[in-house]
C-alpha cells in the first residue's frame, strides 16, 4: 500500500512503526514531542537488537535500514501528506484526538484510512463526519513487535471494504486481527483482564491469598492451558454443563449472584456440551474424546517443559 503515517511517536508509535517496516512498508513518524521524535530510532534500533538475538527478525536489517523505512518528521502536515493510512498512536485525551482528526481532516485526501489505536476512548464521535466510512480502529498490544493480537473496529459508518483491507494488512505483518462488531471500551483482551483484575483486588483486599498465592495461581493454573486452549475450548473440555451449573452458583461469580448465559444455555438444551459430546463451542470434527485429551495433554507439557526453561521473572 502507499506509505503510512503514525503520528504519536511514544511507547505505541514507535514499535508499530518497527512491525510496519519489517514487514516492507515504507513509514513516516511524527510526534509533537521532539525529545520522543529524536528516540523512535534508538527504540526501534534496541527493539530490532532484542528480536534479532531471539532469532525473530528477518534478514538484512539493521538501524540504517530501519531510518530509511521510518522517516521522522517534525511536522504534521510533511508526515501525512500523501499516505494512504494514518494510524494515530498520540495520548488519549479526547480533545487532542479530536484536534488531531480535524487536522488530518484538512491534510489527507478523501481516499486515506484513519485508524486509532484508542486503548478506551469511543473516537468516532471525534472525527469528522465525512471521514468516517474510512475511519476505524485498529489498537495493537505492547510491545507491538512481539504481541500479535490487533483488534480492528468499525465505527457506526465504516465501509466495510475499509475493515477487510486492514484485517489484510494485520495478516500481512504477521499478526493476528481479531474483527469485532463494534466499539466496546478495553475489546476483549483488556476487558478479560479487568475481570480478572476485580477479583484479583477482592481477594488481595479480604486478605485471602498474598500476591505470592495470587500470581502462582495465575500462572501455574489458570495461564497454563490458555496458550492452547483460549478460555472457550478450555470450557469445551471441561464440559459446558459444568460450565453453567458453575454460573449458576453464587459463590462461585464474582458478582456473587447467580449469572446466566444465553448462548451456553442454547448449546448445553442442544446437547452441544463440549469434547465428550463432539461438539461445544466449537466443532470437534468427530474427533474422539481419548484422541482429544492426547492432543492437549502433549501440547500442554511441551508448553509446561518451555515454562520451566524460561522461568519466571526474578524478585517475584
Ligand atoms: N501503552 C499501551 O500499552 C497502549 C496499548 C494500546 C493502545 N494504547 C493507546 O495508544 C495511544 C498512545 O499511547 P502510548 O502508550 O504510546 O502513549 P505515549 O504517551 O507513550 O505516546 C503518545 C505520544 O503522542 C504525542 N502527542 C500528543 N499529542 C500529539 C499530537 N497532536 N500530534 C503528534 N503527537 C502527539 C506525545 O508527545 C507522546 O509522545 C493512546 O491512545 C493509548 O491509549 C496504549
Amino acid at each position: 500500500m502507499a506509505e503510512i503515517a503514525i503520528v504519536g511517536g511514544g511507547l505505541m508509535g514507535h514499535g508499530i512503526a518497527l512491525v510496519l517496516a519489517l514487514h516492507g512498508h515504507a513509514v513516516r513518524i511524527t510526534d509533537t514531542d521532539a525529545q520522543t521524535r529524536a528516540r523512535v530510532p534508538t527504540l526501534m534500533a534496541s527493539a530490532l537488537a532484542t528480536l534479532q538475538e531471539a532469532g525473530a527478525a528477518p534478514e538484512g536489517w539493521d538501524s540504517a535500514r530501519l531510518a530509511q523505512a521510518v522517516r521522522v518528521e517534525a511536522e504534521l502536515e510533511p508526515a501525512v501528506t500523501g499516505t494512504g493510512l494514518v494510524i494515530e498512536a498520540i495520548t488519549e485525551n479526547p480533545e487532542a484526538k479530536r484536534g488531531l482528526f480535524a487536522e488530518l481532516d484538512r491534510l489527507c485526501t478523501a481516499d486515506t484510512i484513519l485508524a486509532s489505536n484508542t486503548s478506551y476512548l469511543d473516537v468516532f464521535p471525534l472525527i469528522p463526519e465525512a471521514r468516517q466510512a474510512r475511519a476505524l480502529v485498529m489498537h495493537w498490544y505492547t510491545p507491538p513487535y512481539i504481541v500479535d493480537l490487533v483488534d480492528v473496529v468499525p465505527g457506526p459508518g465504516t465501509d466495510p471494504a475499509v475493515v477487510a483491507a486492514m484485517r489484510d494488512l494485520v495478516l500481512g505483518l504477521g499478526q493476528v486481527p481479531i474483527v469485532l462488531k463494534r466499539f466496546v471500551p478495553g475489546y476483549v483482551a483488556n476487558r478479560i483482564q479487568s475481570a480478572i483484575s476485580a477479583v484479583v483486588y477482592e481477594l488481595l483486599d479480604a486478605g485471602i491469598a498474598a500476591p505470592r498465592e495470587i500470581d502462582d495461581a495465575i500462572i501455574h493454573g489458570l495461564s497454563l492451558r490458555i496458550p492452547i486452549l483460549g478460555h472457550l475450548a478450555k470450557a469445551d473440555f471441561t464440559g459446558l454443563d459444568l460450565a453453567q451449573r458453575a454460573l449458576a452458583n453464587a459463590g462461585h461469580t464474582p458478582q456473587g449472584a447467580p449469572m446466566r448465559s444465553q448462548t451456553l444455555d442454547a448449546l448445553c438444551a442442544a446437547g452441544r456440551t463440549g469434547v465428550m459430546a463432539g461438539r461445544g463451542y466449537f466443532d470437534w470434527g468427530g474427533r474422539e474424546p481419548e484422541d482429544l485429551f492426547r492432543e492437549r495433554d502433549r501440547k500442554l507439557l511441551a508448553l509446561k517443559r518451555a515454562m520451566a526453561g524460561i522461568g519466571r521473572m526474578e524478585g517475584t
